[in-house]
């Protein structure tokens, strides 16, 4: 399975998911690109110190469609088997979800349908909820919404803030991505021997 990961900041998601890909956990698979709409993004300097090919594409006053087919484009060329977005803070374009019908996934921090759209931890805390958590999900034309692959939930204990329960949610997305990806890497093998 050859993965291209889209971001726009701190990259902690994607790096477990070149580590595991480089560790075996995610079998038969490679790391092709990330791609970067935000030049400062710091995990852009983690990426390139996994030895992966890096690349910043701005929207610089373009629309969203044309933004969109330069990273389609960029991604096609490597011959991108799957899109991972890892804290890409776009809504995609309808023309690029069509492109890449059911490759693209998703790590959203709560147990979707709750809760999508930003500051999805701080929803819930403020909610007063007792269970939150994490969700994979392949991605639809819809902000944060898609056909489910994970969830983990993640509790709030007595003494959470904000902070702590993002803390928990984050190592609990880092493993969840991974485990998604393996599933999605043993099927793709699956279908090409049969
Ligand atoms: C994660 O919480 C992810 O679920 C959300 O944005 C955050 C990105 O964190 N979509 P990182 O860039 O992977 O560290």
């Amino acid at each position: 399975m050859k993965i291209g990961i889209l971001i726009s900041g701190r990259g902690s998601n994607m790096a477990a998911i070149v580590d595991a890909v480089k560790s075996g956990e995610i079998p038969n698979s490679s790391v092709a690109v990330v791609i970067s709409d935000k030049a400062d993004a710091g995990g852009l300097a983690k990426a390139a110190e996994r030895g992966v090919e890096t690349l910043v594409v701005e929207r610089r006053g373009r629309t969203r469609a044309e933004h969109d087919a330069e990273i389609a484009d960029e991604l096609e060329k490597r011959g991108i088997e799957l899109v991972c977005l890892a804290g890409y803070m776009r809504l995609l374009s309808p023309e690029f979800v069509r492109r890449f019908a059911g490759r693209i996934v998703n790590i959203h921090p709560s147990l979707l349908p709750a809760f999508p759209g930003l500051d999805a931890q701080k929803q819930a805390f403020d909610a007063g909820v007792a269970v939150t958590g994490c969700t994979v999900h392949y991605v639809d034309e819809l902000l944060d919404h898609g056909p489910v692959i994970l969830q983990k939930e993640v509790e709030r204990l007595k003494d959470d803030t904000v902070e702590t329960l993002t803390q928990r949610i984050l190592a609990e997305e880092h493993q969840l991505y991974i485990n998604a990806l393996k599933k999605l890497a043993m099927d793709a093998r699956a279908t090409k021997q049969a």
